[in-house]
């Protein structure tokens, strides 16, 4: 395979720009490819068959435009669908879910209770309790699902009271009491990082998926020796429904001026 080919990545709508963003900002070389599904979106509302369904046709497209790796950037669609994509193509490309990385990061660690926040699909598929309970069975693994979250931010309120009281309603559940880390499972989460962080008053590591998928990325293209190391990388950005708000909320997401195309593959 030829190096020069782009790189796919796909999320349910724009929350995977933060992943985008770290792999062009660690590889700044590689061509991009970005597929949000912004016609359906939220994935993190819909069943696993719907996501697995969605997840397959868009792996396609984003074969058609040759990709040598397909990242799965949204954590609804990595829990739901990262098998049954390999079991489809991967002879076809490599694959890199935005679970594993995190769960890599987590399992080499000390940390004794680790909290997960997501949506309501990924909480449900238990992929980072069950990954975790095989990787690091001594780590207490409890979930939360946030569902308040995704629209909040794309909304724009991640910086004001609104946002504060939705995260601190959140945070202070029993369950996610005595943590040493918090996950952030969506690909949305890292635009409130700080404000999560500053709950915590710096006393628990917030984690999101962004640079941990970028070098898993980036050691899974050397493994194979599909590094591109000639030029500069060119990106396209195609979603499914085009919006002006998409648009205008991509400014929120991405460092630098994304052109969004519409594409109709349904
Ligand atoms: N990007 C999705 C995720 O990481 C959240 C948005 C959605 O529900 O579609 O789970």
């Amino acid at each position: 395979m030829d190096s020069n080919r782009p790189i796919g990545v796909f999320d349910s709508g724009i929350g995977g720009l933060t992943v985008a963003n770290a792999i062009r900002e660690l590889l700044p070389k590689e061509n991009i490819v970005y597929f949000g599904d912004t016609a359906h979106l939220p994935y993190g509302e819909k069943s696993a068959d719907a996501i697995r369904y969605y997840c397959i046709r868009i792996s396609k497209f984003l074969l058609e435009h040759q990709c040598k790796m397909i990242v799965i950037a949204c954590n609804s669609a990595s829990s739901a669908a990262y098998d049954i994509l390999l079991d489809f193509f991967k002879e076809r490309s490599l694959f890199v879910s935005v679970v594993d990385p995190l769960v890599d990061l987590v399992a080499s660690s000390d940390y004794k209770k680790v909290g997960v926040i997501a949506t309501k699909a990924t909480v449900s598929s238990n992929a980072y309790k069950n990954k975790l309970a095989k990787a690091a069975p001594q780590i207490n693994v409890v979930q939360l699902a946030t569902p308040l979250l995704v629209p909040m931010i794309e909304e724009g309120f991640h910086k004001d009271d609104i946002s504060q009281q939705i995260i601190t309603k959140y945070l202070s559940k029993p369950a996610l009491k005595n943590l040493d880390a918090l996950l952030l499972a969506c690909t949305h989460y890292p635009l409130i990082k700080k404000h999560i962080e500053s709950y915590y008053e710096d006393k628990v590591d917030v984690i999101d998926s962004a640079s941990p998928v970028a070098r898993a990325v980036q050691t899974k293209l050397k493994e194979n020796n599909l590094l591109n190391i000639v030029g500069v990388g060119e990106q396209r950005f195609f979603v499914s429904d085009y919006t002006k708000s998409f648009d205008e909320t991509t400014r929120i997401f991405y460092n630098e001026n994304v052109s969004l195309e519409e594409v109709s593959i349904w």
